[in-house]
């Protein structure tokens, strides 16, 4: 009983104040990540097994438990986690779901959002942002990108409707599982991650 009050306010709270950028009204899926550095990373790594609400049920801990629980999920559940995404992650959720809420440095968050120079690959960046997460052949969770390409081919809306998707995340196109949203990718990457989908 105990866990449920404090979910219920968890969840309240984070939905007020996701309110005017994330638009999924499902009844169970009702938690999602904080946004701010570092939530794309959470998005792309930490929904793939279990809700949201894995991480709301826990009470605010400090960095040292998240070090623990990201390391656990590699090691005992097999989360294919990058190596150099795991600091980061720790620092998302130490700022957003811990006890040391006003750490000043985010250098590492900034470090892995930083945009790549010159000419950007689609494919380079859906692996950097974790997509395949959810979007391979033999994960199942989204669509595989080859039935997005035929679901698209010739329609002139395509590009729009997928950065849309990507911007703004949701369900109901293609099952009741959603989307999370990524807010961190510039207009450019976005079109290469588009263009390399339509490719498919
Ligand atoms: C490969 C699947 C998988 C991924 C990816 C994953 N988890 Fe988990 N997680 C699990 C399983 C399995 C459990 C235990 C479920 C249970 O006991 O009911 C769990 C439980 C948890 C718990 C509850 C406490 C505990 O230790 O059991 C937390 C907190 C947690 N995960 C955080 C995370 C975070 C943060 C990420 C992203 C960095 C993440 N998980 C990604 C599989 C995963
Ligand atoms: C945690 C899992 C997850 C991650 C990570 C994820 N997606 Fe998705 N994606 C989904 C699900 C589920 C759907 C189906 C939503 C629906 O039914 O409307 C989807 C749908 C889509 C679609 C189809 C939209 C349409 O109009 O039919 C595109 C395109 C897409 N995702 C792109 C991306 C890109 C690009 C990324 C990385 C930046 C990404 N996804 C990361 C789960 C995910």
């Amino acid at each position: 009983m105990k866990h449920f009050f404090l979910i219920a306010g968890l969840v309240a709270t984070s939905v007020v104040a996701q309110a005017e950028v994330v638009k999924i009204e499902l009844p169970v899926e009702t938690a999602v990540y904080k946004s701010g550095p570092g939530a794309d990373l959470a998005n792309a790594q930490c929904l793939t097994c279990h809700s949201a609400d894995y991480i709301l049920m826990q009470p605010p801990m400090p960095a040292k438990f998240w070090k623990g629980a990201v390391d656990k999920m590699i090691g005992k559940y097999a989360a294919p986690i990058p190596t150099n995404s795991v600091d980061a992650l720790v620092e998302y959720f130490a700022k957003n779901y811990g006890t040391e809420t006003n750490t000043p440095s985010n250098t590492v968050v900034t470090q892995v959002i930083t945009q790549p120079s010159g000419a950007l690959d689609g494919e380079a960046v859906a692996t950097k942002m974790g997509c395949f997460n959810c979007h391979a052949e033999d994960k199942k969770i989204g669509p595989a990108y080859k039935a997005v390409a035929a679901k698209y081919k010739g329609n002139k809306e395509g590009p729009e409707k997928i950065a849309h998707q990507i911007t703004h995340g949701g369900s109901g196109q293609w099952g009741t599982v959603p989307m999370p949203q990524f807010d961190s990718l510039s207009a450019a990457e976005i079109k290469a991650v588009s263009d390399w989908i339509l490719a498919q």
